[in-house]
C-alpha cells in the first residue's frame, strides 16, 4: 500500500524556488532518509507532507494512504483526518517545557478526546497507562511526572516519539530530529525511530543533515538539492564519492569529518529490530 504519493509539487517563497516539481512515492512501512544541504528543501517538503503548507500549480498533488491531502494548491476534503494520521517531530521544541512529560505525551491524544478534557488535563487511567507504556517503550520510563524542560534533548525527542505512539499515527515525519544531539543521543533516537518502524509498521521519513545515519538506519535515501530530488534509491549506494558527484563541494556538509569514512564504504546495517532489547508491548495497557 502506498503511504505517500507526491507529484509535481512545487513551492516558491518570494524569489526562492524551495521545491521544484518533486515526485515521491513511499510505501507503507518504509523508513526513508531525506538528505540535503541546508536550504535544499527538506523542511519545506516535510511541511507539505504534514499538511502545513500547500503547493503551487494545478498539477501539484499529495496523496496520503490513497486519499487526496492536497491538490492544485488546495487542501483536500480529508486533509484534517489525514493530518491526524501523520505525526511531525522537529529538531527542537516538540514539547511544552513547563508541563509534565506525561501531559505532553497525552496531548497526542487531543484529536481523539474532547477538547475540554485536554484543556483541564483530565485523562483517564487507560490513557495515562498508554502514555506511560509508550515512554517505557522509547526507553525513558521514569520521567512521566517531570516537567518536560528537565529532559535532555535526546529524551525530549524520544518523548515526542512516545506521543506519536499514543496518537497512533501511521506516518512519522521527523525533521532533523538529531541535529542538535551528541552522537550517543542521536543514535538512541535513531534506534527508537527504527524500532517503531520495524515493530509498529509506522512509515518513517527522517531528514538528516548528515548522510552517516541515513546509511546506517534507512534502506532508502531521497537526496535533495535546490528543491529537487536528485537521487532516490538505496542508501548503500551513497558512497562519499557518489555524494561528491551529486553535490560537488557542498557534499562536505553532508559527511561527518571524524568518521574516517572517506573511502566511500557503506557502514554495516543496524542490527535488526529483533536484536534490540525486548520490551513489552506498548500500547496495550498492562
Ligand atoms: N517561510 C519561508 N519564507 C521564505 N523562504 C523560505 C521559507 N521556508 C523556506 N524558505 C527557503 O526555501 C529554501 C528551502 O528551505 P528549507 O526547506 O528550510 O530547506 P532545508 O530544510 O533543506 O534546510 C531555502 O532557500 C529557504 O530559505
Ligand atoms: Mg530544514
Amino acid at each position: 500500500m502506498t503511504a505517500i504519493e507526491v507529484s509535481h509539487l512545487s513551492k516558491r517563497f518570494g524569489r526562492t524556488q524551495a521545491l521544484r516539481d518533486v515526485r515521491l512515492s513511499v510505501a507503507k512501512g518504509e523508513m526513508v532518509a531525506l538528505i540535503g544541504a541546508s536550504g535544499s528543501g527538506k523542511s519545506t517538503l516535510i511541511r507539505h507532507l504534514a499538511g502545513l503548507e500547500v503547493g503551487e500549480g494545478t498539477q501539484s498533488r499529495i496523496e496520503i494512504f490513497g486519499r487526496v491531502a492536497q491538490a492544485g494548491g488546495r487542501l483536500g476534503p480529508h486533509a484534517k483526518e489525514l493530518r491526524g494520521r501523520v505525526s511531525v517531530i522537529f529538531q527542537q521544541f516538540n514539547l511544552v517545557g513547563r508541563i509534565s512529560v506525561l501531559t505532553n505525551v497525552l496531548v497526542g491524544n487531543l484529536g481523539k478526546i474532547s477538547r475540554w478534557r485536554g484543556t483541564f488535563g483530565l485523562f483517564n487511567r487507560g490513557e495515562k497507562q498508554a502514555a506511560e507504556a509508550a515512554l517505557a517503550r522509547v526507553g525513558i520510563p521514569k520521567v512521566a511526572a517531570q516537567r518536560a524542560s528537565t529532559l535532555s534533548g535526546g529524551q525530549q525527542q524520544r518523548a515526542a516519539i512516545a506521543r506519536t505512539l499514543v496518537q497512533r499515527a501511521e506516518i512519522l515525519l521527523a525533521d532533523e530530529p538529531i541535529a542538535s544531539l551528541d552522537p550517543a543521543s542521536a543514535r538512541r533516537v535513531m534506534d527508537v525511530l527504527a524500532d517503531v518502524n520495524a515493530r509498529d509498521g509506522i512509515t518513517v521519513i527522517v531528514s538528516l543533515h548528515q548522510v552517516e545515519f541515513a546509511r546506517q538506519y534507512c534502506p532508502r535515501t531521497v537526496a535533495m538539492r535546490d528543491g529537487t530530488v536528485i537521487y532516490d534509491g538505496p542508501s548503500s549506494a551513497l558512497t562519499n564519492d557518489f555524494l561528491a558527484e551529486l553535490y560537488g563541494a557542498a557534499a562536505d556538509e553532508l559527511v561527518l569529518a571524524d568518521t574516517g569514512a572517506s573511502h566511500g564504504a557503506p557502514h554495516p546495517a543496524p542490527p535488526p529490530a529483533a536484536a534490540l532489547p525486548e520490551r513489552h508491548g506498548v500500547l496495550e495497557p498492562a
